[in-house]
């Protein structure tokens, strides 16, 4: 095991009515007056936002209100958030949703305390050094980002989406987890966070760090717990069992519990974000379509990592004469899994196509450090066009 240090200093209120802690929360924190940042109406919809609402009320919170973010967030969005926050006196960034607003969020914690363009932290102009407060009410199980030490969002000036430097400033104070609104979520939706999350600890699990028995065992259990919850609520939306264990395994899958002391590969992100930016699909769904291929694509310089992977995730019985055999099996079962899941697995289904794929390289190669990238295999830029038409097929 590596050397680590860890410090995920979030609060989490996980269940029923957890929401009514949300103004006693954010009075503890040292907020009064809040930016609530939110997407195009769910949460309306669904009741968060009134639930919200009246737990501010009660705690006598004020606020002002950033609605519309989208899915892979835009840059123009948190330009407009830090000038809101500035002007109206905001000391409290509230962000009820999923990945989206909660990195809408993030992006303005950051870049209110910075003079310059809130993007040079994220281009390597400026470092983070100072951050907002910044809480989340989760309606969707899917990003981590509630958890997470970091951001995605899309500069829309050259559609750049990108992360942003790991760091525990900008960890939220809280996240107020209640699974009865993760309920109202379209299936597809359902779906791709149960790619994304299931995607994050794969991310943690491929690695070529020896003796790490103990995040092996965790990330394992994780694995089993989406391939196990995630067809039950799609099954029946309302199993609140269901949501409930999707909902604290995408916390756990990205707050980085279960990856510590181990290197990490993050290739299959990094090519799903050049979907994403390209195609606009939604992220669980990209990540849906290249992880299959990326694991076929690496499975011989690790054959028995995967099979350890297809026996202990999906049951696959161990072929001792030919360990290779098991590590192919367990791709397709999660090739079948993502299926039933009803989840895209071509990259035409996402949008996109083969002519594409020289763009997408170049595109790629205007990141600074572009390449190469991965942990349990260096993706080189030849590597990444040869997991991109496995996507094809
Ligand atoms: O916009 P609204 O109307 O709220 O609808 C949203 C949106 O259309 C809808 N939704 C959310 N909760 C709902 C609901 N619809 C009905 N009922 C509910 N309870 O779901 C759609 C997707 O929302 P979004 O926030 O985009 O989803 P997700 O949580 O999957 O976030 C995806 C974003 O997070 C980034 C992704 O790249 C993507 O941009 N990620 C962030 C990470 C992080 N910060 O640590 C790590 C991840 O790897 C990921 O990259
Ligand atoms: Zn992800």
């Amino acid at each position: 095991m590596n050397a680590f240090t860890f410090y995920s200093p979030t609060l989490f209120a996980f269940g029923e009515g957890a929401e009514t802690q949300t103004g006693e929360l954010i009075r503890r924190f040292g907020g009064h007056h809040a930016l609530l940042v939110y997407g195009g109406g769910s949460v309306k919809k669904n009741g968060a936002y009134d639930a919200v609402t009246n737990a501010l009320r009660d705690a006598d919170i004020t606020w002002a209100e950033l609605a519309g973010v989208q899915p892979n967030p835009r840059s123009g969005l948190v330009y407009q958030g830090i000038d809101l926050c500035q002007r109206a006196g905001v000391d409290f960034l509230l962000a009820i949703g999923g990945g989206s607003a909660i990195d809408t969020a993030k992006a303005i914690a950051f870049g209110v305390p910075y003079e310059g363009d809130f993007w040079d932290i994220f281009t390597g102009k400026a470092k983070l050094e100072r951050c907002m407060p910044i809480g989340a009410v989760l309606t969707i199980a899917a990003a981590g980002s509630e958890g997470s030490n970091s951001c995605v969002i899309t500069q829309e000036n050259g559609n750049m989406k990108w992360g942003s430097p790991k760091s525990d400033l900008i960890r939220p104070r809280f996240a107020v987890l209640n699974p009865r609104y993760t309920c109202t979520l379209p299936a597809f939706q359902t779906a791709c966070g149960a790619v994304d999350m299931f995607s994050h600890i794969c991310e943690r699990y491929f690695s070529n760090t020896p003796d790490v028995a103990l995040t092996d065992r965790l990330c394992e259990a994780l694995l089993k717990t989406v391939v196990d919850a995630a067809p039950r609520a799609l099954a029946n939306p309302n199993d609140i069992a269901a949501r409930s264990d999707l909902m604290w395994t995408s916390t756990l899958a990205h707050n980085n519990s279960v990856g510590v002391g181990r290197d990490q590969d993050w290739a299959s992100h990094q090519i799903e974000h050049e979907l994403s930016a390209f195609y606009d699909c939604a992220h669980g769904a990209g990540l849906a379509v290249v992880i299959p291929a990326w694991m076929e694509y690496v499975m011989p310089r690790n054959v028995s990592r995967f099979a350890r992977f297809a026996v202990n995730v999906f049951g696959v019985e161990m072929d001792y004469a030919c360990p290779e055999r098991t590590a192919k099996e367990g791709i397709r079962r999660l090739r079948t899994f993502f299926h039933e899941l009803g989840m895209p697995s071509t990259l035409a289904e996402v949008g996109g196509r083969e002519e594409d794929i020289p763009a997408i390289l170049a595109h790629r190669s205007r990141k600074p450090n572009a390449f190469p990238f991965g942990g349990l295999v260096k993706i080189g830029p030849d590597d990444m066009a040869a997991i991109l038409r496995l996507c094809v097929k």
